[in-house]
């Protein structure tokens, strides 16, 4: 559905993305991790033409959208959340998901429906009138879903969606994921949240430094050396220093 050929970005001579290739298939979930800095953002930037790539080919659905505008894209069925929310503060939060649901279709009723619906799915029922700005992290987290899924995506591609979620948060969020994979959505999910994102990944990629240092299922992923000294390993072991100093050895 999705290919990533040789794609490279470059911010002066800063090398966020260096050379890289994958394929998202259709009806699947692939996560893509890697440490802070790794260039996961600026990979999504340039799927979505947010960035023009400084080399490289993408691909969707076998159209070339290599530096198509973002909203190009967007109509054609690749739809992005933001690390940082990005909601319209000022509006409730049914008005926010009706502005995507108009992105798709433009007769009011129909509109509405779709709104409501996203608002259902999302688990927003409850401050279908509260003003975005008011909401919880959580809840600003899932109304990004909410109105990327109003557009009525083929691709949704989820950028840190459950950083900051309480971990009943987190769970809600990957029933939710999984229900949205079998009406037919596939995911590109980057995400720390290594317990989030290895149960419902059929593929992952790993990026460092800009580069791909693997791609493979999670049983292998969380087993690769490569993978384990670059981020995992990494992770873990702040983890266990955290847990040290809470029990002052
Ligand atoms: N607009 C930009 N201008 C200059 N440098 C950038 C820009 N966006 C990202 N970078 C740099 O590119 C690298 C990759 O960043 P990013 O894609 O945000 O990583 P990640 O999302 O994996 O944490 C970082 O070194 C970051 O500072
Ligand atoms: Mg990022």
């Amino acid at each position: 559905m999705l290919e990533v050929r040789e794609v490279s970005k470059k911010f002066g001579s800063l090398i966020a993305n260096n050379n890289i290739s994958f394929d998202v298939e259709e009806g699947t979930i692939v996560g893509l991790i890697g440490p802070n800095g790794a260039g996961k953002t600026t990979l999504f930037n340039c799927i979505t033409g947010m960035y023009k790539t400084t080399a490289g080919k993408i691909s969707f659905q076998g159209l070339d959208i290599t530096n198509l505008p973002p909203y190009k894209v967007a109509r054609l069925g690749a739809v992005r959340t933001f690390q940082i929310v990005h909601s319209l503060k000022e509006m409730s939060v049914f008005d926010n998901i009706l502005i995507g649901a108009y992105l798709r279709e433009k007769n009011t009723e129909k509109a509405w429906e779709i709104a409501d619906q996203c608002l259902q799915s999302c688990y927003l029922s409850g401050v279908r009138n509260v003003r975005a700005g008011d909401l919880a992290i959580g809840q600003q987290k899932r109304l990004e879903l909410a109105r990327a899924l109003a557009t009525g995506p083929k691709l949704l591609m989820l950028d840190e969606c459950m950083a900051g979620l309480t971990s009943t948060e987190v769970n809600e969020s990957i029933s939710l994921i999984k229900s949205l994979k079998n009406s037919g959505i596939t995911f590109l999910i980057v995400e720390h949240i290594m317990e989030a994102v290895m149960p419902i990944a059929d593929k992952v990629v790993v990026l460092n430094g800009g580069i791909k240092i693997a791609e493979d299922c999670p049983e292998a992923i969380v087993q690769n050396e490569r993978v384990i000294e670059a981020y995992l390993g990494q992770k873990y072991s702040k983890k266990f220093q955290l847990k040290a100093r809470e029990e002052g050895i």
